[in-house]
């Protein structure tokens, strides 16, 4: 459990802190499997003129985070009265992950790496790592995404940045270090083993280029500051997935699969290499899981229906999510667009959606690292109150 952050308590009853308790401890959070008191939100309590309330969310994402809210103005507005004297703040933070081994060196300024494998090529891999990485900027997490499938980079395409010239770079004369600036696009920092490499030359000498480029798409992009990295592995289980795997600090692994058997088959493959090197797999997701039909808008199972619930339940994981086989999923991608960018009130954006939800909630129960309180609300009262409160919020930093 969170070490307990005492909140900043000013002019306020008891009572009303007791009125507060007893709210939030009576709501459950099912997707933390706690109450919304355990998760330890509360940071300021404040009466001025006004009732100022501030609390900081575990995760973006939290599909609780309307009943807390509720639940809180609730209490509030019966001690006090009027609705209109209460200001709710609502943060979110992102913990970074637990450390793996204390001989890898962080990514700078990475909170939580994200790997998306599958067993093999073709199943949906970049399509999936590029619409989640949308949906979790779209809940307000910050976001890269690193295309390191050297056998077929697709970020280029997919998010239009083909033949866009040469990644602008510079140089951090303290450290001595060069960094590759990466293009944002969707609020998401990108960068791509296709900006890097020429993936046309033959293997032979490109070969060691790849191995060096990988690491240096970690260490040497100037990523800025991110709660998640999504990694979009090439597929298998090769040595490019084992030193990555190895070398650096990895959150937690999501495993796409179609619906095939033998697809399946590699799923238990993906699985031990994650277990074995001690990376939590988050989930599997089935994507071309069945065909939507635009002419009846009947979902026709094409495969055998239940495949990746069965093998997921054998491997002790959930299924994040089933996607289908929708022709426009293709189209967006190849015209630069990540469907979930394309439309993001669709159906088929929602779905992402959910599974970004579920990444959130994963990454929320998993990490063990606290962060700090940041000191800058607490004691900058003034910055709290900048910030607008029906916007995305992350703790403002000084
Ligand atoms: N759910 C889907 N519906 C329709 N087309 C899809 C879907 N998922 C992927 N595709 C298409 O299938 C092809 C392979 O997908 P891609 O994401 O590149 O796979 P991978 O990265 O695993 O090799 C691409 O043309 C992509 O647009
Ligand atoms: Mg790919």
């Amino acid at each position: 459990m969170a070490q307990a952050i005492d909140p900043i308590i000013k002019n306020v009853s008891p009572e009303l802190i007791m009125a507060l308790k007893e709210a939030l401890t009576n709501l459950a959070v099912p997707e933390l499997n706690t109450d919304a008191w355990s998760l330890n939100i509360l940071r300021e309590v404040i009466m001025e003129e006004r009732l100022k309330i501030c609390v900081v969310l575990p995760t973006f994402g939290l599909r609780s985070e309307k009943n807390i809210a509720f639940a809180i103005k609730k209490a509030l507005v019966e001690h006090v009265g009027d609705p209109e004297l209460v200001d709710l703040f609502i943060y979110s933070d992102v913990k970074p992950a637990a450390v793996q081994s204390i001989k890898i060196p962080e990514v700078a300024d990475v909170r939580n790496i994200i790997l998306v494998s599958s067993g093999k090529g073709g199943v949906g891999k970049s399509t999936v790592a590029s619409n989640l990485a949308v949906a979790m900027a779209s809940l307000g997490c910050r976001v890269g995404l690193l295309d390191a499938d050297v056998y077929g980079p697709s970020i280029p395409v997919m998010f239009d940045l083909e033949g866009e010239g040469e990644v602008k770079g510079f140089s951090d004369k303290e450290t001595n270090t060069t960094y590759m600036i990466p293009p944002i696009k969707y609020d998401i920092a990108l960068m791509s083993i296709g900006f890097l490499v020429d993936t046309d030359a033959p293997m032979i000498w490109r070969g060691p280029m790849i191995a060096s480029a990988s690491m240096q798409m970690f260490h040497n992009v100037y990523w800025g500051q991110l709660d998640y990295l999504i990694v979009d592995l090439p597929p298998g289980t090769g040595d490019i997935q084992l030193t990555i795997a190895q070398k650096i600090n990895v959150a937690g692994a999501i495993i796409v699969s179609t619906p095939q058997d033998v697809a399946l088959k590699d799923v238990v493959r993906a699985k031990k290499m994650f277990d074995k090197v001690s990376i939590p797999t988050i989930g599997l997701i089935e994507n071309m899981s069945y065909f939507m039909c635009d002419g009846c808008e009947k979902r026709h199972e094409i495969f055998a229906n239940g495949g990746a619930q069965e093998q997921a339940a054998k491997l002790g994981m959930s299924v994040l999510g089933e996607i289908p086989l929708v022709p426009s999923i293709r189209s967006a991608s190849d015209e630069g667009k990540p469907i979930t960018a394309l439309e993001p009130e669709s159906e088929l954006a929602g779905l992402f959606r959910e599974i970004a939800h579920d990444v959130c909630a994963f990454h929320a129960l998993q990490a063990t690292a606290e962060v700090l309180p940041n000191n800058s609300v607490l004691n900058n009262p003034q910055r709290a109150n900048e910030a607008a409160p029906e916007k995305k919020r992350r703790l403002p930093v000084l």
